[in-house]
């Protein structure tokens, strides 16, 4: 089955959150792990909007936490496909921090998921190949493929 060609415009997602008191650790900033599990919700929602099926996380890159985020704090987190493979594709998931007392906004974290398609039986599924529309999503796409081979590199690695 040829399966048709899809833009990252397509499929991108913007997930918001306010950071309220369970959100945070002692020191009142967001937990790491809450920022996470809402960019890895983000990279699925997107993954999953690219391919129709079930998705999972096989891996994450480069997740940096730039600045704190604060109790009160909007969180905006934006998750768009870079690359899409066989199987899998790579979501850049980038956060921002709005100051809801000034209406200011701050980068506070990014990273790149790694995300399957899998059937009905959860074996890896074919995936729509992505669309690339600018110079932009092509080194992307390109910085992408990189990424990929590190990771599968990785795993080679963690089996010997
Ligand atoms: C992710 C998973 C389905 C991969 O299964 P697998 O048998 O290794 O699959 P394959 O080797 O056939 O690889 C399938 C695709 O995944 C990619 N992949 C597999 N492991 C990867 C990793 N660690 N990082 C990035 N990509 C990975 C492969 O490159 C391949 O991509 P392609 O088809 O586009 O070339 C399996 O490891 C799994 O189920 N992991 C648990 C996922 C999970 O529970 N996540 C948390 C909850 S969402």
């Amino acid at each position: 089955m040829i399966l048709e060609a899809k833009p990252s415009s397509v499929s991108a997602v913007i997930m918001t959150q306010v950071v309220l008191p369970y959100h945070t650790n002692v020191a009142g900033n967001m937990h790491g792990g809450e920022v996470m599990k809402l960019m890895d919700t983000a990279a699925g929602v997107a993954a999953k909007r690219h391919c129709l099926n079930n998705v999972v996380t096989a891996s994450v890159t480069q997740l940096a936490f730039l600045k704190p985020i604060f109790l009160g704090d909007l969180v905006i987190c934006n998750a768009e496909l870079t690359y899409a493979g066989r199987t899998s594709m790579e979501v850049y998931v980038s956060v921002k921090a709005e100051d809801m007392n000034t209406g200011t906004f701050r980068d506070v974290c990014e990273g790149y998921f790694f995300i399957v398609s899998l059937d009905r039986n959860g074996s890896p599924a074919p995936i729509p190949p992505l669309l690339i529309e600018s110079d932009a999503q092509k080194q992307q796409c390109e910085a992408a493929k990189l990424r990929i081979e590190q990771a599968k590199k990785a795993k080679q690695t963690k089996k010997v």
